[in-house]
């Protein structure tokens, strides 16, 4: 849902300025560039972009529009930073007459799910939840319910709310022929703030068919990555028992509550967010993450252990035996072995190099050396000291290192990286990427574009970025980073802002375009024939001839490619 004021107040802030008033910011390029405030930076790595409203720092990966600046350096809220910039260059906010009905409006669509839980239809929906152990018990307290099987179950039976306010509230889609609902056959979770409103919801598949979870988009109650599952419910927990226990999942959260852990809240996927951090920091000081084994030490979920941590809290790690996660645990083995993992939670620190050392092959030397990158992709989020001095030590060790190599090592890449001006690796995704954010990628690129073959961190942005297009709207930066989830918002600042000074801009794209794209559509072709080819073999027809024509020429295309890419 665009918020026409948002665009304003960014159009009408001076984003040099705004930055300007922290860092002491030198002209460079079309851009500025200064010391990045948010890590020990003795390169100047932030790049600011007045003409893109965007900021990154090409050290630590921060990075957003001038909202997402405030927030993070005077540790505001998003509407608090909005507020705050709203007065500063005179923009009226919508006052809270509206906001107010849009929260009756999403509690009546609460109630509207719920009964269709209850109601006959829900039948399916019942029984899935009680397969999985949601007790009816729970229904009403989490706010779970049913979003029938129609086009528009939804809009019929809430048309008193008007197609407008469930527009808002991202609970209907434009087709073609009109609007329909969203969520149709799911079972519905209701999000809410941490003062328990409801704000969002998302729909589970009941089998097979489609996405697991689908989620709303942004819309003027909520904003992806901004809450934590089941806060509302846990606040008071977490400060009666000093601790959280973060999940990924919401059935994760509600079946702890279910056993005995009623400090348990969801992340909502592994990706966390500065802002869930400091959501949570108001509550405790302490949370222990029990995550599944293979999602606790993925690249995504590592980087959210250290946003908590530079949030100011102890975080620990709770290892779960395989193919398990917490909501299984708790129906399968119940509270006691649940309280026995948890209670042996390491460290961060002693986890991560747990999880180095369980994942690489550290007697070998290509082994030590992947563990080494992977510690180093991780060293510039690193802020604190001692953390730093732990790793240094850890890593020395495990990898048989003098430490001072070690140190010397992290030091290394991150000085090589932070230069705005230097060239920094770029993959022909990245700099596809670049290009498709600049609106540069011609039209028949675009349509061949597939947002599956990006990787997961950037189909958001591609997603985004495609629907616009395709709606007929030229997607300008402005607009688009205000509807992104604020790590969305931090990759996009870096692709925007890539100062790469192709020294020929068209050659860059195509190189780019064949490596990420023609040639891997050209090697799935010729797979695909080859399998035909292979079922044909011996039958020697006049089709077996067509298609080994046809591979041939393919063949030759291929070379040409990579010919001209040399
Ligand atoms: P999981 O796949 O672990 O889901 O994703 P889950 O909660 O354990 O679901 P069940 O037990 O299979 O029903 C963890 C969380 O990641 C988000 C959801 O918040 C989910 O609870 N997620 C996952 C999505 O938003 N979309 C998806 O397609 C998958
Ligand atoms: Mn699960």
């Amino acid at each position: 849902m665009p918020r026409p004021e948002i665009e304003e107040i960014k159009a009408r802030v001076n984003i040099v300025e705004l930055v300007g008033r922290y860092v002491n910011l030198r002209p460079a390029g079309k851009g500025y560039k200064g010391r990045c405030p948010f890590h020990p930076d003795d390169t100047p790595s932030l790049m600011v972009s007045p003409e893109k409203g965007l900021w990154h720092c090409f050290g630590c990966g921060a990075g957003g529009d001038a909202i997402g600046f405030l927030m993070r350096i005077e540790k505001l809220s998003f509407p608090e930073a909005l507020t705050r910039l709203a007065q500063e260059v005179g923009v009226e906010l919508r006052g809270g007459g509206p906001k107010l009905e849009l929260y009756s409006a999403c509690q009546a669509v609460a109630a509207f799910f719920h009964d269709q839980l209850l109601s006959p239809m829900g039948k399916a929906a019942r029984e899935y939840l009680l397969s999985r152990g949601l007790g009816e018990e729970s229904w009403e307290r989490w706010g779970l319910g049913y979003a029938p099987d129609s086009w528009d179950g939804l809009i019929k039976g809430l048309s008193r709310l008007g197609l407008d306010t469930l527009k808002e509230l991202g609970l209907v889609v434009e087709g073609e022929r009109g609007y329909y609902d969203r969520f149709r056959g799911r079972v519905m979770f209701t999000l809410r703030d941490d003062q328990g409103r409801p704000i969002a919801f998302a729909g589970r598949a009941l089998g097979e068919a489609g996405p697991k979870y689908l989620n709303v988009p942004n819309t003027p109650l909520f904003t992806k990555g901004t809450i934590l599952y089941g806060l509302d419910l846990a606040k008071a927990a977490i400060r009666k028992r000093g601790r959280a226990i973060l999940v990924e999942g919401y059935t994760d959260v509600i079946s702890l509550h279910a056993v005995g852990f009623p400090e348990a809240v969801g992340s909502m996927g592994t990706a966390l967010t500065q802002a869930q951090a400091r959501l949570l920091a108001r509550y405790t000081d302490r949370v222990v993450i029990a995550y599944d084994r293979d999602a606790a030490g993925s690249a995504a979920s590592l980087r959210g252990m250290l946003i908590l941590r530079e949030a100011g809290l102890r975080v620990e790690v709770a290892t779960l035996p395989p193919g398990e996660d917490p909501d299984s645990l708790a129906h399968g083995q119940g509270p006691t072995a649940l309280e026995e993992v948890l209670s042996q939670a390491q460290p961060f620190h002693k986890f991560f190099l747990d999880s180095l050392a369980e994942r690489y092959d550290l007697s070998a030397l290509e082994g030590k050396e992947a563990a080494l990158a992977e510690a180093r992709e991780l060293w510039p989020k690193v802020r604190s000291l001692p953390l730093r001095a732990e790793l240094a030590r850890g890593l020395a060790e495990l990898l048989s290192l003098p430490e001072e190599e070690v140190r010397a090592a992290m030091g290394r890449r991150r000085a090589a990286e932070s230069s705005p001006g230097g060239s920094p690796e770029l993959s022909p995704e990245e700099v596809v990427l670049h290009f498709l954010v600049e609106g540069k990628l011609p039209e028949e690129v675009l349509s061949d574009l597939e947002v599956g073959s990006f990787r997961p961190e950037y189909r958001p942005i591609v997603e985004r970025w495609l629907e616009l297009w395709r709606a007929g709207e030229a997607p300008t930066p402005q607009a688009l980073v205000s509807e992104l989830d604020p790590d969305s918002q931090r990759h996009f600042a870096r692709l925007s802002l890539l100062e790469v000074r192709f020294s020929d801009e068209a050659r860059a794209m195509h190189e780019a375009l064949v490596r990420f794209l023609y040639l891997p559509q050209l090697e799935r072709r010729l797979a695909g024939l080859a399998e035909k080819i292979r079922e044909l073999e011996g039958k020697d027809g006049e089709e077996l001839r067509r298609l080994e024509a046809e591979y041939q020429q393919l063949a030759r295309r291929r070379l040409a490619l990579m010919r001209r890419r040399t």
